[in-house]
């Protein structure tokens, strides 16, 4: 089959909710600062403005499953995009904390959707061998949106209710995801499953131009022989078992190995270390986000090459590492400017390993494991384990902190990162270069061996 251009400038279109996923994160972290002057907040009600969208991306992620299956990916993220815009217009003009809140959690619902019908729009038009770096753009644009909310923080900090604007920012990637959806085709997988044999090769040659589409309609009909309609009965199939779990404990892996302690609360680490001014916090917290997002592109080029599992081996090593010293660091704590340059040293070395592994491939390997009709449930599941273990590490990172200390959390996390090394060799399949077919028909095989 001829590739054209076409595939990924379509999933380049599509990440744009990556994009939008990483931006509306990101954002409240410096925006927060600026809301408690608008208003007097109670720590309760900052928790609550920062945890709101995880909440609504846990009810996003349980809601949507099935309406993906039902509604097909190309129009949920033409809905989702439709969430963004309002939902950012809405947190701009908010005119109580409540408010604020409640349209926080409208976002966060649109990126629950978001973080998984793009991966698996992405799977679902890739050709096999470019699947990896397709899918993982989705990643990159989350890294990239992290990074910009960071910047667009600082270009509004000295304006006068900046954070209005820090958060009405977001309404130019929603309309842009939402104009570009409208262009481009439903996936042929979809399409085929839901009867739709004719428009799922108009599908086939707009996404690769030139192709054998009777071919590649059987190749996918092919794999839907053994698929009963997708329900919570076949996801709880005992052959599907062992995919649920790899899905389930790879999510668990990412968020609670504690990345977004980072991701949201980099600026509070820096200043424990004894970064004294904020502008200095902050733009060490900037350096983070650009280490983000160039050690995912290192990943998008290597993880169709070297494959997943070698990735993950080398980012949860450098993750343990970084960790156990880091802990080390506060430990001893007394080194003085020594601890600055440990805890900046080690947080780049633990984002640069995340990026490399657990960052893309997480996302990727439960876009790659589930047989068509219920991948759009099956993702969900573990997009919903993803939000739910996000919550209660963000809800309880700085308790704690305050109840272990410093040192015994980060220690924590690593101990966590060498349990997800036996689970990475003993549990994950390698999926590199395999097609979602052969997948599928792996995890059968391997159910009916004695
Ligand atoms: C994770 C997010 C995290 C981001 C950081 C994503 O893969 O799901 O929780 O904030 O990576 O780059």
């Amino acid at each position: 089959m001829q590739h054209s251009s076409s595939v990924r400038l379509i999933s380049a279109i599509a990440a744009v909710g990556g994009l939008l996923f990483g931006y509306d994160t990101g954002v409240i972290s410096g925006a927060l600062l600026f809301i408690k002057e608008t208003w007097t907040l109670t720590a309760f009600e900052q928790g609550w403005i920062v945890s709101s969208v995880l909440v609504g991306a846990i009810l996003g992620a349980v809601l949507s499953g099935n309406l993906t299956d039902r509604l097909g990916r190309k129009k949920i993220i033409v809905i989702t995009a439709l969430a963004f815009f309002v939902g950012s217009l809405a947190t701009a003009l908010a005119r109580s904390p409540l408010e604020l809140m409640i349209y926080r959690g409208l976002i966060g619902f649109a990126i629950g959707i978001a973080s998984y019908t793009v991966p698996l729009y992405i799977s679902e038009i890739a050709p096999d061998d470019k699947r990896g770096a397709l899918v993982s753009l989705n990643q990159l644009a989350i890294t990239v949106g992290i990074v910009l909310s960071y910047l667009i923080d600082g270009v509004f900090a000295k304006v006068e209710h900046g954070w209005r604007y820090m958060m009405g920012v977001g309404v130019v990637p929603a309309l842009l995801l939402a104009a570009g959806m409208l262009l481009v085709p439903e996936t042929p997988r979809w399409l085929i499953s839901r009867g739709h044999a004719e428009k799922a090769k108009e599908a086939l040659r707009r996404i690769y131009g030139d192709c054998d589409e009777a071919a590649e309609v059987s190749k996918i009909r092919g794999s839907m022989l053994h698929e009963e309609q997708g329900s919570f009965r076949e996801l709880a199939a005992k052959w599907m078992r062992p995919a649920l779990i790899v899905g389930i404990g790879l999510m668990f892996i990412q968020q609670a190995t504690g990345i977004n302690t980072i991701i949201y609360y980099a600026p509070t680490i820096f200043q424990l270390a004894g970064f004294e001014s904020e502008v200095s916090a902050i733009s060490a917290t900037v350096g983070i986000g650009v280490i983000n997002v160039l050690m995912t592109i290192v990943s998008i080029r290597l993880l169709d090459k070297l494959g997943r599992k070698p990735l993950l081996y080398i980012g949860l090593c450098g993750m343990i590492a970084s960790l156990a010293v880091l802990g080390e660091a506060f430990y001893s704590g007394s080194a003085g400017g020594a601890l600055k340059v440990v805890s900046v040293l080690s947080l780049i070395v633990y984002v640069a390993a995340f990026a490399v592994s657990l960052g893309p491939i997480c996302w990727l390997v439960i876009s790659e494991i589930y047989p068509t009709q219920i991948r759009g449930l099956a993702m969900s599941v573990a997009t919903v384990a993803n939000w739910g273990f996000n919550l209660v590490v963000a809800l309880t990172f700085l308790p704690l902190v305050e109840f272990l200390g410093t040192a015994y959390t980060f220690w924590g996390f690593a101990v966590v990162g060498v349990w997800a090394l036996w689970f990475c060799k003993a549990k994950v399949p390698e999926t590199k270069g395999k097609s979602l077919e052969e997948i599928e028909n792996n995890w059968r095989r391997m159910s009916t061996e004695p």
